[in-house]
This record gives structure tokens, C-alpha cells and sequence, in this order.
């Protein structure tokens, strides 16, 4: 690579989550000044996989921060589907909770789409139900899985208008590459579901203006898979050996995307970082499906307040 190789915009997914964070925050105090409504957000999470505590905590603390109310319900792991299935069912009819998410993955004993398909649609911050995923497809209101819905929210606040785009989505997922693809549509994009089966995929990510890599392969996506000037969303969270021969060797790990950084960096137009990219959004997004929630079973309109620059 010549020293004279265009450097790719790095979106700071970090700073725009705290910035939508923010926003949320002061149209939840809003709500509760102006209609006495606080939202609350229920997480429950069965067993002890370490990774899943983690998110659940940082889930907790994001809620609290933004003004909302949080409960977490830790369920030990021999809970049996009956038991999670009543807890759903408590909370479905709860007023005071207006988002639900059931942190995957469950116990085996436990069949997750059964326990998913028990929340109620409009308390479904995850947009994991069936009919949510329904509502997507068909273009009507809904809730938006968390992660698609910020990848989108980073590309349109950096284009504006993603009219007329070709997009190419890596993997198929029904968490980020099915819906990943709807919204991309929504938006009036050319899009191209490619996955692990797709002919010469490097080719076809070529054609993208924007390409989003979901695919969890540790740095795929290479220079040449990238049309130059394209905005490349790397939703991958892999981890790989330390680079430190002798860190690695002692089993300590780094946290690379499904995009090679530093070739993207060269021959995109933007790109962003992992860590620090679109992960944020996540929580961020599950803040505001949560936010919204609320708001629709007041019949209230949800309004993001504009921060002052
Ligand atoms: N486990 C890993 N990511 C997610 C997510 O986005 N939602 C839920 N419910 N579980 C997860």
C-alpha cells in the first residue's frame, strides 16, 4: 500500500451511542414530567454463561443511567421452561414494564422459540417475535432488532438519504442479517443478502456503495473485497490470540471484526472500528425500542430531542 492511500472516515459508534444515550435520557425525563411515565425494561437471563452476565449488567446499568426503571431477574440455571414461561407471562402483564428481552443463549433444556414467541409483540425490544419480524417485512410499525437498527441509524446519519444505494449485508442471520437487509430496503436500497454459500464473494461485496459484514469470521472482508470510497459497517465481534506471542501463549485474546481494519481503512470511505464501532449501538438501540415502547402503549408520539452542539 502507497503511503499516498486514501484513509477511510472511522464512525465513531461510541460517541453516537453516548450522544443517542443522551437524547434518550432527557426525552425519558420529558415523559415523565410532562405524563408521569417512567419506561421500565425487564431482563432476564437463565444460568451463568459469563459472556451474558456481562451484557445483562451493562444492559442494567445503560437503563438506570438513561432514567429508566431496570429489573433483571437472574434465574438459576435448572429454571424449567414452565417457570421462565410464567415469569413472561407476569411481565406481559405488568404496566409498569414496557420492554422485555430474554438474554440468549437459554439453557438447552429450554426451546428458545417458544419462550420468545410468549413475550408480548409490543413489549419486544429485541424485535425477535415472529410478528415483529412480520412487521418489518411488511414495512409497518414495529420494534427493530437492536443491532440492524443502529447500523442503520450510523449509516443515515453519515449519508443522509440512502436512496438508490447498493448494498451488499453478509450473512443471513434472523438477528442482524435478515433484518439488517428489511431496513436497507426500507431506505430504498439495491440490496444483496450474500453469505458463506455466495459465489465469488468478494465480487459481490465489490458492487456495494454500502457493505455490512455479520458473518463472525475474524477479518474476512479484505482490501480488494471493497469497492473504493464504500462505507463498510463491520458488525463482527470475534476473538482472536493476542498478537504478543507470549500473551497469546498464556491464552489472552484480542476482539477483531469480521472486517480486516487496517485494509478497509485504505480503500473505503468510511468504516467502523471494533471495538468501539457499531457495538455501543446495541444497547443504545434497545434503549430507545424501549423508550418508544412506552410511549406507544400511552399513545404518546416519541420525540428525540436534537442535543445542542
Ligand atoms: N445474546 C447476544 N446478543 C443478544 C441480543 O441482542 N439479544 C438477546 N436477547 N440475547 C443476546
Amino acid at each position: 500500500m502507497s503511503d499516498t492511500a486514501p484513509t477511510a472516515r472511522v464512525i465513531d459508534g461510541k460517541a453516537y451511542a453516548a450522544a443517542l444515550r443522551a437524547r434518550i435520557a432527557r426525552a425519558v425525563e420529558t415523559l415523565k414530567l410532562r405524563h408521569n411515565l417512567q419506561p421500565g425494561l425487564a431482563v432476564v437471563i437463565v444460568g451463568e454463561d459469563p459472556a451474558s452476565q456481562i451484557y445483562v449488567r451493562n444492559k442494567g446499568e445503560q437503563t438506570h443511567e438513561a432514567g429508566m426503571r431496570s429489573d433483571t431477574h437472574r434465574l438459576d440455571a435448572s429454571t424449567t421452561e414452565e417457570q421462565l414461561l410464567s415469569l413472561i407471562d407476569a411481565l406481559n402483564g405488568d404496566p409498569h414494564i414496557h420492554g422485555i428481552l430474554v438474554q440468549l443463549p437459554l439453557p438447552a433444556h429450554i426451546d428458545a422459540t417458544k419462550v420468545l414467541a410468549a413475550i408480548d409483540p409490543d413489549k419486544d425490544v429485541d424485535g425477535f417475535h415472529i410478528i415483529n419480524v412480520g412487521r418489518l417485512a411488511a414495512g409497518l410499525p414495529g420494534l427493530v432488532p437492536c443491532t440492524p437498527l443502529g447500523c442503520l441509524m450510523l449509516l443515515k446519519d453519515l449519508h443522509g438519504d440512502l436512496t438508490g444505494k447498493r448494498a451488499v449485508v453478509i450473512g443471513r442471520s434472523n438477528i442482524v442479517g435478515k433484518p439488517m437487509a428489511q431496513l436497507l430496503l426500507g431506505e430504498s436500497c439495491t440490496v444483496t443478502i450474500a453469505h458463506s454459500r455466495t459465489r465469488d464473494l468478494p465480487a459481490v461485496c465489490r458492487e456495494a456503495d454500502i457493505l455490512v459484514a455479520a458473518v463472525g469470521r475474524p477479518e474476512m472482508v479484505k482490501a480488494d473485497w471493497i469497492k473504493p470510497g464504500a462505507t463498510v459497517i463491520d458488525v463482527g465481534i470475534n476473538r482472536v490470540p493476542s498478537l504478543d506471542p507470549v500473551k497469546a501463549a498464556e491464552g489472552k485474546t484480542r476482539v477483531v471484526g469480521d472486517v480486516d481494519f487496517k485494509e478497509a481503512a485504505a480503500v473505503a470511505g468510511a468504516v467502523t472500528p471494533v471495538p468501539g464501532g457499531v457495538g455501543p449501538m446495541t444497547i443504545a438501540c434497545l434503549l430507545l425500542n424501549t423508550y418508544t415502547s412506552a410511549c406507544r402503549a400511552a399513545g404518546i408520539e416519541p420525540e428525540l430531542p436534537e442535543l445542542a452542539a
